[in-house]
């Protein structure tokens, strides 16, 4: 294989993508993140081998232009909400746009692509988000000459995630009472350096083509002992109400009309399914994923661009002595 690869990682600007691209960019390879909108990718054009390019990504020829001469594809485009609600936006955002790279790469003689799922995707799925990143995932897979591997994680936390600091910002701005909708929903937090760690295996070592791994931290909890765990955290005395499950719909449908959405009926469906690996991918890929209760403290910190620069410059640091 050769030393420094052609990557072109699509959602890079992201929570996950932006470390993907830092880790990648420290270890020599060239790396393109498209990107909607410059600002969001203004941290990452300060790596020497990234280029951030404003694209329409969903354009079939912008898509050709974009990934001809790569060696690998990483595939992070992911929504948790739409605009609409009839699943539009997701089939865009995953369906749609999985069967237009498969289209632009099955042509191209060893390209690899790596796709970001999500545990419990299916045709079976409860919600649009699982559904449309389920028949993602069933496109990629009957394409015919592309090396792939698909990477299904439970939720990610870290610095600049939003979901630890969703849930903070929500606990510093209540006053000590916190409804909560679906409190026993389960899930396997996992941390982003392990995704990371995982994607750049999948990016680098051919011995995962062919492979979906399911990725989920060594411990599991429900989001009331989550939510629990980020208050106490903060040293904040708060009271968790656990809504039933009716109520957690009709909060759901009541928030679907609040600009941004931050709860919908489609997350809530989400819900109703563990977010619990079946299998241990991290096992099978040799790496030793850390544990919620250990990392929560450090990823309490909003500020994406700062931690994802602030690791690059050590690492470079390290990697030069
Ligand atoms: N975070 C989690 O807990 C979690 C759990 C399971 C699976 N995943 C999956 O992991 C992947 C990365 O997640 P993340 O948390 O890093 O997401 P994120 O921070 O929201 O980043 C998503 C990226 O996708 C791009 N994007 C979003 N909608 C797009 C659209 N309609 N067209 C083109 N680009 C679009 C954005 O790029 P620009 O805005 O720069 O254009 C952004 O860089 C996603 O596929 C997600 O579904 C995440």
């Amino acid at each position: 294989m050769k030393n420094s690869l052609q990557i072109c990682v699509l959602g890079g600007s992201g929570f996950v993508g932006s470390r993907l691209v830092a880790r990648l960019a420290n270890a020599g390879h060239a790396i393109v993140v498209p990107t909607r909108i410059a600002a969001r990718a203004a941290h990452l054009r300060l790596m020497p081998t990234v280029t951030t390019p404003i694209a329409d990504i969903h354009d079939p020829a912008t898509l050709n232009r974009l990934t001809s001469g790569c060696d690998v594809v990483v595939n992070l485009v992911g929504i948790l909400n739409e605009k609409g609600r009839k699943g539009d936006g997701f089939h865009h955002a995953h369906a749609a746009l999985a069967g237009k790279l498969v289209a632009a790469l099955e042509g191209s003689t060893g390209i690899k692509l790596v796709q970001m799922s999500a545990l419990k995707a299916g045709a079976d799925g409860p919600s649009y988000y699982l559904k449309s990143k389920g028949e993602a995932e069933r496109l990629i897979r009957k394409a015919t000459g592309l090396r792939w591997t698909i990477l299904r994680p439970s939720v990610i936390f870290g610095p600049g995630d939003s979901f630890v600091n969703r849930f903070a910002g929500l606990i510093a701005l209540l006053p000590g009472v916190f409804p909560l909708a679906m409190p026993g929903a389960r899930f396997a937090p996992v941390h982003v350096d392990d995704v990371v760690a995982a994607l750049g295996r999948a990016v680098l070592d051919s011995a995962t083509d062919g492979q979906v791994y399911e990725l989920g931290g060594p411990e599991t909890f429900t989001l009331g002992e989550i939510v629990r765990q980020i208050a106490s955290t903060m040293s904040r005395r708060v009271l968790v109400i656990g809504l039933p499950q009716k109520l957690s719909r009709l909060q759901a449908a009541v928030m679907d009309f609040v600009p941004g959405k931050p709860f919908s009926t489609d997350n809530y469906r989400s819900l109703l399914v563990e977010s619990v690996p079946a299998e241990d991918g991290f096992a099978r890929l040799g790496i030793q994923p850390a544990a919620f209760t250990t990392l929560l403290p450090a990823s309490l910190d909003r500020l994406r661009a700062r931690t994802v620069l602030d690791e690059y410059r050590r690492d470079r640091r390290e990697a030069a002595r």
